[in-house]
């Protein structure tokens, strides 16, 4: 088990599953209470709380299905009944994880679809930032999951990189707002990443071949790729890093590749 953070308290949403679940076995490495949020599968939220505790760390599950009225009041009731619970107090790390996806381009994205997508990966965030203020601990970290969808085109997922855009651009005003508490917010910025969300198109060796082909380092991302940066950030040596986007993607479309050969 890890020091770095002993007697640190953190939630990261969407922690059950995926990229989530890495960023909460690190931090839960590292010595955090770890609050594991999920939105609907209960069963993988227990696994990631069963999988910290085997290895010698303390975690709890808190369900709210965002997207859905009062969902955001839902999760710092769990959250505050959870720390309470554990006898802790005040929030040290928050991880803003849970997201969707959408593949469709322009032509195709509905309206319900695009107010679904914002709903949960931008307004959700916000306000739970803004509700989390009251509980953030000074020297607190926010860290936001965006993505690599906001630096290139990918015509296919524009709403999804419209609402990552828009979770990007929290970072640098709220750095400015938190940093006289010590608070620092980033924003993670990862590529492909094999996990569940992305499991339609990293079955397909031609789609896989292609990513490759575009990152400097040559293959896809694991979640454990993203959650170490997260853990930096979440810990004592990430102190000096506020307001950044930080791109974990294995250097993925930089530019044309050397030829090999
Ligand atoms: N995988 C990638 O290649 C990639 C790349 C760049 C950025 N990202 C970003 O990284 C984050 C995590 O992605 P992932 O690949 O780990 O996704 P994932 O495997 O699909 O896991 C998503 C997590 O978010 C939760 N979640 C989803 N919708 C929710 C909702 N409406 N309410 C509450 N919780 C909800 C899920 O919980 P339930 O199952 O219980 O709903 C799950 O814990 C996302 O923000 C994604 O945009 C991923």
């Amino acid at each position: 088990m890890g020091e770095q953070l002993t007697d640190k308290t953190a939630l990261v949403t969407g922690g059950s599953r995926g990229i989530g679940r890495a960023v909460a076995l690190r931090l839960a490495a590292d010595g955090a209470l770890v609050a594991v949020h999920y939105g609907a599968n209960g069963a993988a939220a227990q696994e990631t709380v069963a999988r910290i505790e085997e290895a010698g760390g303390r975690a709890f599950a808190v369900r709210a299905r965002f997207g859905e009225p009062g969902a955001v009041d839902r999760l710092f009731e769990g959250l505050e009944r959870g720390l309470a619970d554990h006898g802790a107090k005040g929030l040290d790390v928050l991880v803003n994880n849970a997201g969707i996806i959408s593949g469709h381009s322009i032509g195709q994205v509905t309206e319900d679809e695009f107010a679904t997508l914002m709903a949960v990966n931008v307004s959700t965030p916000f306000f739970v930032v803004q509700r989390a203020l009251p509980l953030l601990n000074d020297g607190g970290r926010v860290i936001n999951m965006g993505s690599t969808a906001s630096r290139f085109a990918v015509s296919t997922q524009i709403g999804y990189t419209v609402s990552k855009a828009a979770l990007e651009a929290m970072a640098p005003s709220l750095a400015n707002e938190l940093g006289p508490r010590g608070i620092t917010v980033n924003t993670v910025a990862p590529g492909a990443v094999r996990t569940d969300l992305t499991a339609g198109y990293t079955a397909i060796p031609e789609v896989v071949a292609g990513l490759e082909a575009i990152t400097a380092l040559g293959r896809i991302g694991e979640p454990e790729d993203v959650a170490d940066v997260v853990g930096f950030l979440a810990g004592p040596r990430g102190r000096w890093v506020t307001g950044q986007t930080i791109d974990v993607s294995g250097g993925t479309w930089l530019g044309p590749l050397a030829p090999t050969g």
